[in-house]
Order: C-alpha cells, then sequence, then structure tokens
C-alpha cells in the first residue's frame, strides 16, 4: 500500500487495486490547500472514521465522481439521503470489499456534524489490502480496546493521532503502539489548529525512545507499506 499524507487527519491510499481517501479535509485546511489537489485524488471509496468537519469537510466534492461512502451507519445515512453512495458498517463489524477486508473498531471520541446533527459513534479503522494491514485510529483518547487490534492480525503502520487536547497526545501515542502491536507509526491529526501544535523533534524523539519509529510525512508526501 501507498500512503499519502493529505493533512490534518486525511490520507489516499492507493492498494494497488483502488484508491481510498481517509476522513477528506483539505480546502480549509490552511496547510494543505495550496499542496493537494482535491479533483486529482479520485477516490473509488471515502472512509470516514467520525462526522466532525475536521474529518468530512470535503467528502462531497470528493464522492460526487462515484465513490462509495464507507462509515457508521449514521454518517453514511446522512450522505445517501443527499444521494450519494454509501456502504454503512458499525464497530465490531468487518467486511471484504473488492480493495480488501475492513474492520470498524472503536475509538473514544464524540460525532457531530457541523450543524450539530447526530454522527452515531466515532470509530476507527483496520485495513487489510494487497497484503499489509493498517490500523486508522480516528480521533480518539487512549482506550484498552486498542490491545483487541492484535487479536485481528499485525498493523504494518498505525496511523495515530498526537497532536492532543482534542485526542490522545505523543505520550499515550506511544502507549497506543504498544497496545496495537506496532512500532511503526504515522502521526497525524497535529499542528493544524493552534490547540493542536505540537513539538515534532520531542514527538519523534519520545517514540525512539521507546524504540518506535515515528513517520511524520510531509503534507503531499507519500509513504509506502
Ligand atoms: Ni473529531
Ligand atoms: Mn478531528
Amino acid at each position: 500500500m501507498k500512503i499519502t499524507f493529505l493533512g490534518h487527519a486525511a490520507l489516499k491510499i492507493d492498494t494497488g487495486s483502488h484508491t481510498l481517501v481517509v476522513d477528506p479535509f483539505i480546502t480549509a485546511n490552511d496547510l494543505a490547500r495550496d499542496l493537494i489537489d482535491l479533483s486529482g485524488l479520485q477516490p473509488d471509496f471515502i472512509l470516514l472514521t467520525h462526522a466532525h468537519q475536521d474529518h468530512v469537510l470535503d467528502t462531497e466534492a470528493l464522492a460526487g465522481d462515484g465513490a462509495t461512502i464507507i462509515s457508521n451507519y449514521e454518517i453514511v445515512s446522512h450522505y445517501q439521503k443527499k444521494g450519494f453512495d454509501g456502504h454503512p458498517m458499525n464497530h465490531g463489524g468487518a467486511r471484504e470489499f473488492e480493495f480488501g477486508w475492513l474492520k470498524y473498531v472503536n475509538a473514544v471520541h464524540t460525532s457531530s456534524f457541523a450543524d450539530g446533527s447526530y454522527g452515531g459513534q466515532p470509530g476507527g479503522f483496520l485495513l487489510r489490502a494487497g497484503g499489509k494491514q493498517i490500523y486508522i485510529a480516528g480521533d480518539t483518547a487512549l482506550h484498552m480496546d486498542m490491545k483487541l487490534i492484535p487479536e485481528y492480525g499485525k498493523p504494518d503502520l498505525a496511523v495515530l493521532p498526537i497532536g492532543d487536547n482534542f485526542t490522545m497526545g505523543v505520550e499515550d501515542a506511544v502507549r497506543a503502539s504498544d497496545f496495537v502491536g506496532c512500532n511503526r507509526v504515522m502521526g497525524v491529526h497535529y499542528d493544524t489548529f493552534g490547540y493542536i501544535v505540537i513539538d515534532k523533534e520531542r514527538a519523534r524523539t519520545a517514540f525512539e525512545a521507546s524504540g518506535k519509529t515515528l513517520l511524520l510525512p510531509g503534507i503531499g508526501e507519500e509513504i509506502t507499506v
């Protein structure tokens, strides 16, 4: 799998057969807007962890080209009512899609749309595709259910929020990496807003001190899993 960081918690995942976009928030992200061409992303599927604006903002623009939106039941229903294609899941459910195996897993956070309407409960994803596995935590606190992830596989990469304030910070992300059994971490959900600006060098050092690797790709940069 090739993973391109689109800024904040947004990712493009090339599975080799399909293009997935996770949590698209680009056009209102001052750090990403000029670096990412929304119309060039062309996803086949859009995966949404929860309904907050900083995760769903560009969903409709991207889904207009015929992408299928995958998320919890409430979020998918919201977009289906507007005429978009969607596939609803809920926590603990897994399914074989044409791009690979996907499980919607627990997160501890909230999930409302920008207008305050209900966005179901927040989640994360465990994805197996192209012979590799990645865990995408979504916005979340550190929580004990992360210890269930190794029951389903051994992630080659864990995508974890590290910005603190709204989600885990660096110290809890180091613990999360132990819980999910993956020492290769991609940090997301930092620096976008004043509340979540972090010292990146300190973050890297904290992971190194625990024998782990923290990847902080630049916006638009691609990493291979
Ligand atoms: Ni959120
Ligand atoms: Mn968020």
